[in-house]
């Protein structure tokens, strides 16, 4: 089986080796921005190039004789890396460029749900122009303006956070409209936030177990936004804040999402749905979706994979979901990622300073490392301007899991930082009491 893999960073690497611990003799292939020096330890073959470059991926995968395909991230998918491979015969885990817009873009997916009657939408309305959205705004209390198309989540500005008045809230949109094609106004909820992340082949969609991420950059959920610093899942496959209906509902919604756009399309979405949910006081909604793995709920998830990884792939791409058992361990994970001091921050220290700052790699204990930005010269390990490096523990309960992720992380020695709370008790128990507050009375 010969496999392509797009992508460079942690999750990718958590791919690849799920990927390898494969019983079909899989020989993988990574196409890859920069190098990743964990994927290119257990790949057969690796090619650096733009995820821009579509004939060069082609080109690739056919020398290679590639049987299948995985996406990553969501660049390629954006770009359309799904259809130029089906079109020369490779089947893909990845939406085609028309159904990543289920993620590329935040009015499609709106526009989705409430086409279809599908639960989860906040009150929102799309705009192509500034026409109408004063008096949107006088509608709603407090609200999120998100731009659609991507923007490596960093787009989305939320009142009270990113800015306060109605004022700031319409030069924003203005900007935004500047770039982008539309912009989203929605209300904005208050809750919990979990990652629910489906396989889905198109008919048939399969619920992994849920993830919180974090991110905030500092302790205790302060700092500016992140790609992410870090996760944790639980042994019961549930979060300690949710109730089961909650992963109930954030299934059923995506199975009529999955329904709903085939429905759209005539197209089966083969490859990855992944909610983000927030549990509110009025219940169950959906903030967004997106079409590949998350970054880094992959690392909490694929680890616990007892189901052969290519099995499952197989699967997505030949519509049989329906017939295979998907089995996760029954362990709680905790990751953490080790970033660069100046990482998340705005100003010079972010890219320049950390760029060229060396990275020593101590004990890993019982943790497994997960390399993302990194450079690995003959000098040594060096970090760029990004998350350098995700360490998680697994183990029967959370505080054991932490307590092992916290090690490694500690581990690595260099000029960065990650986050000590994540996964703690602490932190645990402000989300419980948060979610209670909000639920109140209600059951
Ligand atoms: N309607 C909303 N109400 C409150 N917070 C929101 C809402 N929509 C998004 N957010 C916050 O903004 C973050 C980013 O929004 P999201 O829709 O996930 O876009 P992206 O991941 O592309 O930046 C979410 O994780 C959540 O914390
Ligand atoms: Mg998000």
């Amino acid at each position: 089986m010969n496999i392509l893999l797009i992508g460079n960073g942690a999750r990718e690497h958590a791919i690849a080796e799920a990927v390898m611990r494969s019983g079909n003799s899989p020989r993988l292939f990574a196409y890859m921005k920069s190098n990743n020096p964990g994927i290119a330890a257990i790949a057969e073959g690796v090619r650096l190039g733009s995820y821009n470059d579509l004939n060069a991926i082609k080109e690739w995968a056919r020398e290679n004789r590639i049987h299948l395909a995985v996406i990553g991230p969501e660049d390629p998918l954006h770009n359309g890396v799904v259809d130029v491979l089906i079109k020369g015969g490779i089947p893909s885990v990845g939406p085609t460029k028309s159904l990543a817009r289920l993620e590329t873009s935040k009015a499609f997916a709106r526009d989705l749900l409430s086409k279809y009657r599908i639960p989860g939408n906040p009150r929102f309305r799309n705009f192509s122009s500034q026409t109408g959205i004063e008096a949107f705004l006088d509608e709603l209390d407090d609200a999120v303006i998100k731009p659609d198309g991507l923007t490596g989540g960093k787009g989305v500005m939320v009142q009270g956070e990113h800015f306060a008045s109605r004022k700031e809230a319409l030069a924003i949109c203005e900007a935004i409209l500047a770039e982008h094609k539309s912009v989203t106004i929605e209300e904005k909820l208050e809750g919990e936030e979990f990652s629910l992340q489906c396989l889905c082949d198109g008919k048939t969609v399969v619920a992994t177990p849920p993830v919180q991420d974090h991110k905030r950059r500092f302790n205790g959920d302060q700092g500016p936004n992140t790609g992410g610093m870090g996760s944790y899942s639980c042994r019961d496959h549930s979060l300690p804040f949710l109730k089961h209906k909650d992963i109930e509902g954030g299934l059923t919604i995506t199975k009529q999402v999955a329904k709903a756009i085939y429905r759209e399309t005539g197209e089966y979405y083969r490859g990855i749905m992944y909610g983000g949910f927030m549990v509110t006081k009025q219940g169950l909604r959906l903030l967004e979706y997106n079409a590949r793995f998350g970054d880094p709920e992959t690392m909490n998830i694929l680890p616990l994979l007892k189901t052969d990884f290519v099995d499952v792939c197989q699967a997505i791409i030949e519509g049989s979901l329906d017939r295979i058992n998907i089995e996760f361990e029954e362990k709680a994970t905790v990751c953490k990622y080790v970033v660069p001091k100046g990482y998340g921050l705005p100003g010079e220290r972010h890219d320049a300073a950390s760029a060229s700052e060396k990275l020593e790699i101590g004990p890993m204990g019982k943790a497994r490392l997960y390399y993302s930005s990194v450079d690995k010269r003959d000098e040594g390990l060096y970090m760029t301007a990004s998350r350098a490096i995700g360490v998680v523990g697994i183990a029967d309960e959370l505080p054991e899991a932490e307590e092992i992720a916290e090690k490694a992380a500690t581990a690595v020695k260099g000029a960065v930082d990650h986050r000590s709370d994540i996964g703690t008790e602490v932190l645990i128990e402000k989300r419980i009491r948060h979610m209670r507050d909000l639920r109140g009375v209600m059951v």
